[in-house]
């Protein structure tokens, strides 16, 4: 059993009950002692045990690590042009995800693999502990399946995105590319997946095809996330909390019933369905950002994510996502950051991320910076000087 105590830590956000900033219950002066990948004590410096190695933190700022609970990492290619377009004026419709289907499918799995494995890196390096990989950008068969086997390769949390779009060759009968999404599709993906999504959008899947196809992977074990009113209002976030949904994502667009819907109380094994908000994807298509405050307002769960894709949002920087969340979004930091951790977590239903309690994962952070404020106070300055995933220094 190896033991390695992070001591002289300035700030820890725990994510636990007490402690101050309500929510983020802070501690100060504390030590944090893992072992065998898992935090298992916290206390005053002066108290800690005897540890086999010792991080020092300096003074700084420990938190939990990012958890991206939304990202599109499996995809051959890039839109610069697209954006430059779009920067320019035109505006985003989702219709270049089919450029990066053509250029995934002509992709080796070497290639999807290295770009994978790059921006999983790049993302770790900006603190992301965890972070949800989607297909999508394959639409055959063999495609969706080797997409989720190379992502289950560096994630557990792996989502089925067959139901992006209607790629080109089914454009004129989409209620067959629903069968192969629900048929073969599902089966050679279900393997490799924790998740299934749909894109519920006008362009996309309309409400009939996403909730047939969220229930063929509900039957076959697969946990339901909702790309939802994005582009525009719709019936997305309602269908979301309708089947149970970890998670509606984007939530742009939304009416005084999906709040509703989303702030009622539901049970799901005690579980809530969280709005994920994507504010790179407003940044990237120069759209409104979502009306966080509302959401908070209300009662709902809030979490943050990336989006990374090449499309909508090529960034894979959760610091960025917090600052944008603050500056645009008018969350506090200390909202901002618990959507990042604690509500990245609850959108993966799980309880052993996103905090830092005795029994949680040793997924941490070790700032460059003495407060979690200055993730928000200091936009784009790499701040991020140590990340710790399973006890274990990257
Ligand atoms: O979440 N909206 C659907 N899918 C992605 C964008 C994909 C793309 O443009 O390539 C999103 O924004
Ligand atoms: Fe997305």
């Amino acid at each position: 059993m190896s033991s390695l105590l992070v001591d002289d830590i300035g700030e820890l956000v725990t994510n636990e009950p007490g402690g101050e900033g309500g929510p983020l219950g802070i501690r100060r002066g504390v030590a944090l002692l893992v072992e065998d990948g898992r935090v298992a004590w916290i206390g005053p410096s002066r108290d800690a045990p005897a540890a086999d190695r010792r991080l020092d933190a300096r003074g700084a700022a420990v938190l939990p690590g990012f958890v991206d609970s939304h990202a599109h990492l499996v995809f051959a290619g890039d839109r610069a042009a697209e954006f430059a377009a779009r920067m320019a004026g035109q505006p985003y419709t989702g219709g270049g995800i089919r450029t990066t289907v053509g250029a995934t499918r002509a992709a080796t799995d070497d290639e999807l693999r290295a770009t994978v494995r790059r921006l999983r890196g790049e993302a770790m390096r900006q603190g992301t502990t965890t972070m949800e990989i989607k297909s999508g950008y394959g639409l055959t068969v063999a495609d969706e399946a080797r997409s989720l086997a190379i992502a289950a390769e560096i994630s557990e949390e792996t989502t089925f995105l067959g139901a992006h779009v209607v790629p080109a060759e089914y454009a004129d009968r989409p209620d067959d590319y629903v069968g192969l999404v629900c048929g073969p599709m599902l089966a050679a993906a279900a393997p490799y997946a924790r998740w299934i999504d749909v894109f519920c959008e006008r362009g996309a899947f309309d409400v009939d095809h996403a909730r047939a196809i969220l229930a063929c992977g509900q039957a076959v074990g697969l946990g339901v996330r909702v790309h939802a009113n994005q582009l525009g209002p719709g019936p997305g976030v309602q269908l979301g909390v309708e089947l149970g949904a970890a998670s509606v994502d984007h939530c742009t667009h939304l009416t005084d019933a999906d709040v509703d819907a989303l702030a009622s109380p539901r049970v799901d094994g005690g579980h809530t369905t969280v709005a994920t908000l994507l504010p790179g994807a407003e940044f990237s298509t120069r759209s409104p950002y979502p009306d966080a405050r509302r959401l908070l307002d209300a009662g709902v769960t809030v979490a943050l994510a990336t989006d990374c894709n090449p499309g909508s949002s090529y960034t894979s920087s959760m610091p960025f996502c917090v600052a944008l969340a603050v500056r645009e979004m008018r969350m506090t930091p200390a909202e901002a950051v618990w959507a990042a951790t604690a509500g990245g977590a609850r959108a993966l239903r799980r309880d052993d991320i996103g905090r830092l309690g005795v029994g949680a994962r040793a997924d941490l952070i070790v700032l460059d910076a003495p407060s979690h404020l200055h993730l928000a106070y200091r936009p784009g300055v790499p701040l991020i000087r140590q990340v710790l995933r399973n006890g274990v220094l990257q």
